[in-house]
């Protein structure tokens, strides 16, 4: 493993942290078909894992942003670049984050999901980092909370690298 790279969260401390949220979502949505909205592209190794511990009906779009700044400092602007497919009226529907930071995707993301009038409007993120967050979002489910650092791993990238790595780590 690179120097640079300190884990985190090992996959087996990944797969339990699914295997609650799953366990939670269950119960909440039992009976209901709901609509999972991956955000793009960081959620998808978690939202592969997390519908398949599911095992209950449901359906699964993907959204994509782009928030503007340079480098990790985010400028406040988020900008939907790939919409949702399903339309989305009375359906109970789900985002599936990897990483909350500082809640502006989120809240761009809620806030342009509200106003297509879902029955009910969740968020389920594998991880809550608290340290930079300038807007306060509610997330419904959190795998792990985390204050600081930048992650890696497990679907989430810098730079574009490190995706594929089955654990969470700190880029050091
Ligand atoms: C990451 C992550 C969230 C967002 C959170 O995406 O997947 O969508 O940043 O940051 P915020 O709370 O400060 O807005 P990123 O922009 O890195 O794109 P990616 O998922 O394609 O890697």
């Amino acid at each position: 493993m690179e120097s640079h790279l300190k884990l985190i969260f090992s996959p087996e401390e990944i797969h339990l942290a699914v295997n609650g949220l799953a366990s939670e979502i269950r119960r909440d949505y039992a009976g209901k078909v709901p609509l999972l909205i991956g955000v793009l592209k960081g959620s998808f190794i978690f939202l592969a894992d997390l519908i398949r511990t599911l095992k209950m009906p449901l359906e699964v779009d993907f959204i994509r942003t782009v928030s503007y700044g340079s480098g990790d400092v985010s400028s406040g602007d988020v900008k939907i670049t790939k919409d949702i497919d399903a339309d989305i009226e009375n359906r109970d529907v789900l985002v599936v984050e990897d990483i909350v930071d500082t809640g502006l995707t989120l809240d761009g993301i809620f806030r342009h999901l509200q106003a297509k009038n879902p029955a009910s409007l969740k968020v389920c993120a594998l991880v809550d980092k608290r340290a930079r967050r300038e807007l306060p979002v509610k997330i419904d489910y959190s795998g792990f909370r985390v204050k600081e650092g930048f992650l890696a791993g497990y679907g989430l990238d810098y730079n574009e690298k490190y995706r594929y790595l089955p654990g969470l780590y700190i880029v050091k």
